[in-house]
């Protein structure tokens, strides 16, 4: 079975301290992980420390992005091969974020998650719909698009690896969360796009979440659907109290 996977994005909205603090204030008050995962990705500069703090706690640590070189004349990127070697956990790539104020292309979201495996990180791969993609009808076309691009040449054995998550752009920050159906639709139009490209086996194997606007409010009606097996959250992963009620919503 699936182990739910609840995770916090805190995009970049903590300083140093805050992230510590955040880490040692909820550590012994989490779910046991073999029930639910839990994990918050931070931005690169605070990530050995948060590593240091949740060491021996259920915490894992999430990077918010990475490149797909290990090193080389690339001024102000952050390599995979430096994310492992501090100790982080996940990285979290394809945010829909990055795509828009980043201009990332699903051919270099492909690059850096074939280079996050390499270097032994767990990807966490977003995809996105716009209203208008919805509105439009496109929004099967572009789901799966996407995905398939962005796991473009990946083993099954690589595969396995692979945490998906959708993410509406049109939930995300803006309190108004898709309905439990539309995010099990989403969730569902992924995983049915796995078992397509791969097989059955391996599209039930891999954990897709849905991210936007969930808080303690509806992760329980959320987390209730079949092919959601975890949540992505940003504003209300923030405050310690908040995150914890998410990581104990059972
Ligand atoms: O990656 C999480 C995210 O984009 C959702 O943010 O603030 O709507 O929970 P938020």
């Amino acid at each position: 079975m699936r182990v739910p996977f609840i995770a916090g994005n805190w995009k970049m909205n903590k300083t140093a301290r805050e992230s510590i603090d955040f880490v040692q204030e909820v550590a012994d008050k989490l779910p046991a992980p073999a029930e639910v995962e839990t994990a918050v990705a931070a931005p690169a500069l605070v990530l050995q420390s948060m590593v240091a703090a949740a060491a021996g706690t259920p915490l894992r640590i999430v990077g918010e992005n990475c490149f797909y070189e290990n090193e080389g004349a690339y001024t102000g990127e952050i390599s995979p091969a430096v994310l492992k070697e501090i100790g982080v956990n996940y990285v979290i790539l394809g945010h829909s974020e990055r795509r828009l104020y980043f201009h990332e292309s699903d051919e270099v979201i492909n690059k850096k998650v074939l280079a996050a495996i390499d270097n032994n990180l767990l990807p966490i791969v977003c995809c996105d719909e716009t209203m208008g993609r919805q509105a439009a009808g496109d929004k099967i076309h572009w789901v799966v698009s996407q995905i398939m691009a962005d796991l473009r040449g990946l083993t099954e054995e690589q595969m396995k690896t692979v945490t998906v998550a959708y993410e509406p752009s049109w939930a995300i920050g803006t309190g108004q969360s898709a309905s439990s159906a539309q995010a099990e639709e989403g969730c569902y139009l992924i995983r049915q796009t796995i078992a397509d490209i791969y097989n059955d086996e391996l599209a039930n194997h891999i954990r897709v979440l849905y991210g936007g606007s969930v808080k303690p409010g509806n992760i329980a009606e959320i987390m209730a659907k079949p092919n959601i097996d975890g949540v992505l959250v940003g504003n209300a992963s923030l405050e310690a109290d908040s995150f914890l009620k998410l990581a104990n919503y059972q």
